[in-house]
């Protein structure tokens, strides 16, 4: 049984409902506040996230030290604009481009504005320096891809809650399946291809993780074809996986890397394109650019957050209480869940059920017995806690989780 709402959750439900855009279709629980794992309701009830901001708290909420970075900036200086220089960018794009391996950084704020960024980064160097004619290059792209909300990102989605009647769309992408080689192969024919978009396990589509050898193969064939590799880590870099990015596990270094998400701890969008010389160096003064992009804010708490991601051994942990949960689910062996998969700490489970609003459903029990969860694509549940999470907290959740899944009739 799914418990009543309080009256002052009815307050903030209520506001959104008649004031805000009807975008989004969250659980009724509403926060006040988060720490580590955790967070609280307005009634002062705690649950553990297992959604982390789609994987932008990796470090977990509020982390002091991520936290005192941004007070410190915020009292000094917040934005300059890049008309100007300041005192933090510079440090900052030393600190990443060392961090990652690559020469330069472009930094940017949401994460589709960084895919929207590499695109036009991928489109620049094909005309300059591969030589495609204007106004001809392609970008093969996956199906079920999820890279964001612009109208050209959309432009080469193929859910139809993404695209529909929002065009006309933008031209100029090869859409191919997820997790084919040989489809990516024939594509990579086509002399006007300039890159291959992909995301290293496909998140939003319901953590679909492609066979191991994917990624690797994938970017040999980039190579001889003479087109870019370009990863969208938006949601599986940053240790969510269990490594510092998913490409790591196939020693995959892509030509162009997007991030986003946990590069700022949850507290601010903040997101970058990374890549050498010859492909950054194509972009020249004037020709991109974003008011808040490499602000000081940002820069000094995307430094903090990558630096406790290391300090604090995240991809170790996120490796380690990753391999716990799936098999503490698995060893549930519900009726109800078909499948369990992911990778460290990026996780789903495929809920089975006569009721097609089952995994709905048990999002809300879960919520009533202390943990938040939220469905993707009808009948998934995504588990993605904070990388900080501990072994006594992930059999505490598996508790729940079984609790609530014995409530199913
Ligand atoms: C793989 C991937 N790319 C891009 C995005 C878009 O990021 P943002 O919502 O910050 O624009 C997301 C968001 O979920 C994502 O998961």
């Amino acid at each position: 049984m799914v418990s009543t709402l309080s009256n002052k959750t009815k307050y903030y439900l209520d506001l959104e409902e008649k004031y805000g855009a009807h975008n989004y279709h969250p659980l009724p629980v509403v926060l006040q506040k988060g720490e580590g794992v955790y967070v609280w309701d307005v009634d002062g009830k705690q649950y553990y996230d297992f959604l982390s901001g789609y994987s932008a708290v990796n470090q977990g909420h509020c982390h002091p030290k991520i936290i005192a970075a941004f007070m410190m900036q915020a009292q000094q200086l917040t934005l300059t604009s890049r008309a100007f220089y300041n005192d933090a960018l510079g440090e900052y794009e030393q600190f990443i481009t060392n961090y990652f391996g690559y020469d330069k950084v472009l930094p940017m704020n949401t994460g589709v504005e960084a895919v929207e960024t590499a695109i036009k980064l991928c489109r620049r160097w094909g005309y300059t320096v591969k030589g495609i004619p204007e106004n001809k290059a392609t970008i093969i792209v996956c199906g079920e891809n999820f890279h964001g909300r612009t109208s050209t990102v959309i432009s080469f989605s193929t859910d139809p809650s993404s695209r529909d009647r929002f065009g006309p769309y933008m031209p100029g992408f090869t859409v191919i399946p997820y997790n084919d080689l040989p489809a990516l192969e024939k594509a990579l024919q086509d002399p006007n291809a300039a890159g291959f978009l992909v995301e290293p396990i496909q998140g939003e589509a319901g953590v679909v993780v492609p066979d191991e050898g994917y990624l690797s193969r994938a970017k040999q064939y980039c190579e001889a074809a003479n087109v870019l590799f370009i990863a969208d880590e938006i949601q599986t870099g940053l240790c969510r996986t269990g490594n510092m990015l998913a490409c790591d596990y196939e020693n995959v270094q892509p030509d162009i890397l997007i991030l986003g998400k946990a590069l700022s701890g949850g507290t601010l969008p903040v997101s970058a394109v990374l890549a050498n010389d010859p492909i950054m160096l194509t972009i020249k003064p004037g020709e991109h650019g974003s008011t808040y992009g490499g602000n000081p804010i940002a820069c000094r708490v995307a430094v903090e957050s990558l630096r406790v991601l290391k300090e604090e051994q995240m991809a170790a942990n996120a490796q380690a209480m990753g391999e716990l949960l799936r098999k503490e689910l698995q060893a549930l062996q519900s009726p109800y869940i078909s499948v369990v998969r992911g990778k460290g700490l990026l996780n789903a489970i495929v809920i089975e059920h006569p009721d097609k609003n089952a995994a709905w459903n048990l999002c809300l029990t879960l919520k009533d017995n202390g943990l938040l969860a939220k469905p993707t694509h009808g009948d998934k549940i995504r588990f993605a806690p904070p990388l900080i999470i501990n072994k006594e907290q992930i059999l505490d959740c598996i508790n729940i989780i079984k609790r609530s899944l014995d409530t199913f009739a």
